[in-house]
């Protein structure tokens, strides 16, 4: 009874949805989410919701997020299946009022309050230049797709706010966290009952451990938040702790993903409450650091082992029974790997001189991708995407280069990993390590060392095998 309840409260809630818009503009209707891809709306155009948050209101899932398009900051889209999106307009503009105009707006996230009827917007308010304002802002409206009055920016108490979320608990109350102290600690607050203001702070977490990117949900009697460590806009190892409190004491944190989260930083966590049971959905843009407009997003079911202990795996197309609550998914095997250096956070790629030396992570970029084939005696051969050929270490003194593809040792390496899956390569003809080296005249390029460095030590011989998820 309750499942067909639910249907029909889709079908009318949403009215027309489908019947309307998609039809009339003859958009084929998808039936799975591929993530890593480009994300089209239902008119074809990309999905800007980037940094966003997902509020279910009147039938529909909303998706809000950013959009750097033109003059716009935040778009709106909705949903019935959380696959097919329908554009519904950009709620905040660089014309939306005067303090907007050079402004840079993050991570926008809208909860709304039963008592005021008000949907409310928090957000990451910077000028277009820098990050040096660190201040959050606040929007809101009777509509959830506006229009929103725009009412200013602050530091919460005084103090800097990049990358915020909100949380809004099942008694009504609605926390607000943000990173501060130039991104060092996360702190949070506990909202007014309007959630127009900061009541008070309530916490300041893991000092010095430099989060951002929070995302939280309510699990049994715990809270769950899930973070990134800070590195621009490249991705890097996520992590969860909880608490029982949102105050804390918070938990030691905990991996989740791949090293680097399947090259996503995390944005929220949705859950979606179906007739039996609820699912989540952990939510994440995968930014294109080399073109922030090529930036996509994914969707990963979240495996609760039990109320403190979660899992995130890779799927490669996801489509969700809104109903039930349940996910389809499938999974690609990966195919390439970029090969990421731990000191610089850049990413192996063939020089102009045939050596081997760094370049900022790009999705487009072939000459980043790596295929690795295994050979005999655990050795694996490290083959370019884009010219075919392999590394190869065969002048002992010299820099390593690429080359055509020989049986030889020299192309040859042995991959000793630590438990963080930093590895440390080293050659089968040589016995040394691969190691990046720079000079005065020229940016780095790799070498091999005879002098092997302790796997577990941060240094110049550690690499991350980061596989292509899509
Ligand atoms: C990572 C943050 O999570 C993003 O929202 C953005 O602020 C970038 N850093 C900017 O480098």
């Amino acid at each position: 009874m309750k499942i067909i309840k639910g249907v029909l409260f889709l079908l009318f809630s949403c009215y027309g949805f489908y019947g309307y818009s998609q039809s009339a503009i003859n958009m084929p209707v998808k039936n799975m989410l591929l993530n890593g891809t480009i994300f089209t709306d239902t008119q074809g155009n990309k999905v800007h919701a980037h940094g966003g948050g997902f509020l279910k209101s009147g039938g529909c899932y909303y998706w809000i997020g950013e959009n750097r398009q033109n003059n716009n900051l935040v778009a709106c889209y909705r949903s019935l299946d959380l696959i097919n999106w329908e554009f519904r307009g950009n709620l905040l503009s660089r014309n939306s009022a005067p303090e907007l105009e050079s402004a840079n707006i993050e991570r926008p996230k809208v909860i709304y309050n039963e008592e005021t009827k008000m949907f409310v917007m928090w957000m990451h308010y910077e000028l277009r230049r820098d990050y040096s304002v660190a201040r959050c802002a606040v929007a809101s409206s009777v509509n959830i797709e506006g229009p929103y009055t725009y009412l200013g920016s602050f530091r919460p108490e005084d103090n800097m706010s990049r990358d915020c979320n909100l949380f809004k608990d099942s008694d009504g109350k609605a926390y607000f966290i943000s990173t501060t102290r130039n991104n060092l600690d996360m702190n949070v607050y506990e909202l007014t009952p309007d959630y127009l203001h900061v009541k008070s702070k309530i916490a300041t977490l893991w000092p010095g451990a430099m989060r951002e990117a929070p995302a939280v949900v309510k699990k049994g009697d715990y809270y769950l938040m899930m973070t990134s460590y800070c590195t621009g806009w490249k991705p890097n190892q996520g992590k969860y702790a909880y608490s029982r409190s949102m105050a804390g004491p918070w938990s030691l944190f905990h991996n989740f993903g791949s090293p680097t989260t399947f090259d996503t930083q995390p944005t929220c966590i949705l859950p979606i409450e179906g007739a039996q049971s609820t699912s989540y959905l952990y939510v994440a843009d995968r930014w294109d650091p080399a073109e922030y407009p090529n930036s996509s997003y994914v969707f990963l079911p979240i495996i609760f082992k039990n109320d403190t202990t979660l899992e995130v795996n890779w799927v490669s197309s996801l489509s969700v029974n809104c109903i039930k609550g349940t996910f389809t998914t499938k999974i690609n095997s990966p195919q390439y790997c970029r090969i990421k250096y731990r000191l610089s956070d850049n990413y192996l790629s063939p020089q102009p001189d045939g050596t081997i030396g760094y370049k900022g992570l790009s999705y487009k970029l072939q000459t980043l991708k790596w295929i690795l084939s295994e050979d005999k005696e655990g050795y694996v051969r490290i083959k370019n995407q884009e010219s075919g050929k392999f590394l190869d270490a065969k002048n002992e003194e010299a820099k390593v280069v690429l080359a055509d593809s020989l049986n030889l040792d020299s192309q040859l390496w042995k991959l000793k990993t630590n438990q963080e899956g930093w590895s440390c390569f080293i050659n089968k003809l040589t016995r040394k390590a691969l190691q990046m080296e720079r000079s005065q005249q020229q940016p780095e390029y790799l070498i091999q060392s005879a002098e092997i460095e302790d796997v577990n030590r941060k240094g110049k011989q550690q690499f991350l095998i980061a596989w292509e998820y899509q």
